[in-house]
C-alpha cells in the first residue's frame, strides 16, 4: 500500500474518497444521534467527506425525509464536539433521505434500491454505496441476507461496503454463524467490523511508539518485560441500558473485543507494513497464542449502590430493567499468558468495570527491577521498576516512570514522570474514534477493523470463560459503586504483582 493512503500514516483531511451514499441502518437510534451523524458532521466541516456525500437513514417509525433531517440536525447540535456551523450542517443534510420499515419488510428494500438509484441519476455517476448496521444485532444476519437478495451487494462502477456494528456474536458459536451467513452474501474485503477503540488516536499511537522508535523495541520482551496491565475503568452505570446489558455483561461487553484489540497491539510483532491484512495477521497470530483462562485466573463482580462523584448511585441489581437475581457482572478481570518466543512467562492481567472511581483506559507496561540495589537501605527505598504507561482516556498520552534522585545532600531515589501529553504537544482536539473508523471505511481500508478469523480467535478465548459464568449461580461478589472495584481481584496476581490505582 503507498504509504500516502496509509491509515496510520496521515491525516483525515486529506484523504480522497469516491462519492459515496451511506446508509444507516437504525438511523434514528441511539448510536446514530449520540456518535454516528455527529462524527458525520465532523468530517464535513474539516472537508473530510467526498465531494459528493449523502445519508440515507432507515428505520422503523414513519418519519418524512425533513423529519429525519430535523433529528439529524439536533442530535448534532447536542452531541457534537464542536459547535456546528449552521451552513456546514444544512449543506450535509440537504439531500437526506429516509426510509421507513422495519427490516425484515420486503417492500422496504425495493424503496432503498429506488432513492439509491436516484441519487446515482442525479449525481450522473454510480456512487459508492456504504450499508452501515447500527441495529440490534438479531437483525444483522438478517439486513445483510436481504441486502444479497435484493442486488443491492454489488453495483458496476461502484463498491459496495458493509460496516457492522457490536456485538459480532454473544458467543463463538454465534460469531461463526454470522461470519457465515455474512461471507455467503459478500466478500471479506467488503465487510468492516467495528471496534470503535481502533479508532482511537492513542490506541493507534501504540502503533506509531512502537514501530516508529528504536529505543522500546529491543525492550519489548520477557527478558525486560515484568508484566503488562490494561484497565478500562468506568464511572458510568448502565444506564438505560439493560436490556442490552444484563444480557452482555463486562466481559462481552468491553474485555472479548476492546481490551483484547490493546492487548493484540501491544503484544503483536511488527507487521511487514502496515496494509490491513499485514497487521490483522499479526494480531491473529497473537490471539492463537493465548488459552482461554482457568478459573483461578479470572474474577467478576457486580457492583453495590455507593457514592459516584459525590452522588448516591444504584447498586446494578437496583437498576431499572435488571432481574433481581442477574448474575451479570459489571466487573471482569482476568490473567492470561500469551504462549509465544516473546511473551511466555509475562502476565497480561486485564480488568474493566462499571461505576468504579473515574473514567480511565490505560496499559501499563512494568518493567523487571534493575538486577542490583547500588543504594544504601535509605537510598533505594523509591527504587521502583520503570513503567511505561499509555494513556487511552482521559488526558491522552504517554508516561515513562522513572527513578530519580531528590535534591539534597544525601542519595535518595524518587520515582518521577515523563510525560508525553496530546493536549499539549499538537494543541488540537483528537478526531472521535467513529470520524476515523466512517472514513476509513468508505475508503475501503479495513486496518482498523476486525477481520472474521480475528472475532473468532477473540470469542475462542472469552467462550469457556462465558459458559462458565452463565452456569454459576450468583451471588456475585460485590463492590461499592465510586470504589475502586472489589478486592477479591487481588487474588489473580502473581510473584508479588500489584494493581495500579484506579
Ligand atoms: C462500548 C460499551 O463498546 O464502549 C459501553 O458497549 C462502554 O458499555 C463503551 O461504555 C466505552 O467506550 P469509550 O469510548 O467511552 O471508552
Amino acid at each position: 500500500m503507498a504509504d500516502e493512503e496509509n491509515p496510520l500514516s496521515e491525516g483525515l483531511e486529506r484523504l480522497p474518497v469516491h462519492p459515496t451514499v451511506l446508509v444507516i441502518f437504525g438511523g434514528t437510534g441511539d448510536l446514530a444521534r449520540r456518535k454516528l451523524v455527529p462524527a458525520l458532521y465532523n468530517l464535513a466541516a474539516d472537508g473530510a467527506l467526498p465531494e459528493r456525500f449523502q445519508l440515507v437513514g432507515v428505520s422503523r417509525s414513519e418519519l418524512p425525509d425533513t423529519e429525519f433531517r430535523e433529528q439529524a440536525t439536533a442530535a448534532v447540535k447536542e452531541f457534537s464536539r464542536r459547535e456546528p456551523d449552521e451552513k456546514v450542517l444544512d449543506a450535509l443534510l440537504a439531500e437526506a433521505r429516509y426510509i421507513s420499515g422495519s427490516f425484515d419488510d420486503e417492500t422496504m428494500y425495493p424503496r432503498l434500491k429506488q432513492a439509491l438509484e436516484d441519487y446515482d441519476e442525479s449525481a450522473g455517476q454510480p456512487l459508492n454505496r456504504a450499508f452501515y448496521l447500527s441495529t440490534a444485532p438479531e437483525f444483522f444476519p438478517l439486513i445483510v441476507e436481504a441486502l444479497g437478495e435484493h442486488g443491492l451487494t454489488e453495483r458496476e462502477g461502484a463498491e459496495v461496503r458493509v460496516i457492522i456494528e457490536k456485538p459480532f456474536g454473544t458467543t463463538l458459536a454465534e460469531a461463526q454463524s454470522l461470519n457465515k451467513t455474512v461471507l455467503s452474501v459478500l466478500d471479506e474485503s467488503q465487510v468492516f467490523r467495528i471496534d470503535h477503540y481502533l479508532g482511537k488516536e492513542t490506541v493507534q499511537n501504540m502503533l506509531a511508539f512502537r514501530f516508529a522508535n528504536g529505543m522500546f523495541e529491543p525492550l519489548w520482551n520477557r527478558n525486560f518485560i515484568d508484566n503488562v496491565q490494561i484497565t478500562s475503568a468506568e464511572d458510568i452505570g448502565i444506564g438505560s441500558r439493560a436490556g442490552y446489558y444484563d444480557n452482555a455483561g463486562a466481559l462481552r461487553d468491553l474485555m472479548q473485543n476492546h481490551m483484547m484489540q490493546l492487548l493484540c497491539l501491544l503484544a503483536m510483532e511488527p507487521p511487514v507494513d502496515f496494509s490491513a491484512d499485514e497487521v490483522r495477521s499479526e494480531k491473529v497470530k497473537v490471539l492463537h497464542a493465548i488459552s482461554p483462562p482457568e478459573p483461578e485466573s479470572t474474577i467478576r463482580a457486580q457492583y453495590a449502590p455507593g457514592i459516584v462523584t459525590g452522588e448516591e448511585a444504584a447498586g446494578y441489581l437496583g437498576e431499572d430493567g435488571v432481574r433481581d437475581d442477574s448474575n451479570t457482572e459489571t466487573f471482569a478481570a482476568m490473567r492470561l499468558n500469551v504462549e509465544n518466543w516473546r511473551w511466555a512467562g509475562v502476565p497480561f492481567y486485564l480488568r474493566t468495570g462499571k461505576r468504579l472511581s473515574r473514567k480511565v483506559t490505560e496499559i501499563a507496561v512494568t518493567l523487571k527491577p534493575v538486577p542490583h540495589q547500588s543504594f544504601n537501605q535509605g537510598g533505594s527505598v523509591g527504587v521502583q521498576p520503570n513503567q511505561l504507561i499509555f494513556t487511552v482516556q482521559p488526558n491522552e498520552g504517554v508516561t515513562l516512570k522513572l527513578g530519580a534522585k531528590i535534591p539534597g545532600t544525601r542519595m535518595r531515589v524518587r520515582g518521577v514522570n515523563m510525560e508525553f501529553l496530546y493536549g499539549t504537544t499538537f494543541l488540537s482536539q483528537s478526531p472521535e474514534a467513529y470520524e476515523k473508523l466512517i472514513m476509513d471505511a468508505m475508503r475501503g481500508d479495513a486496518t482498523l477493523f476486525t477481520r472474521n478469523d480475528e472475532v473468532e480467535a477473540q470469542w475462542r478465548i472469552m467462550d469457556p470463560v462465558v459458559s462458565r459464568w452463565t452456569e454459576q449461580p450468583g451471588p456475585l461478589p460485590q463492590y461499592e459503586a465510586g470504589s475502586s472495584g472489589p478486592s477479591e481481584v487481588d487474588a489473580i496476581m502473581v510473584d508479588g504483582d500489584e494493581w495500579r490505582a484506579i
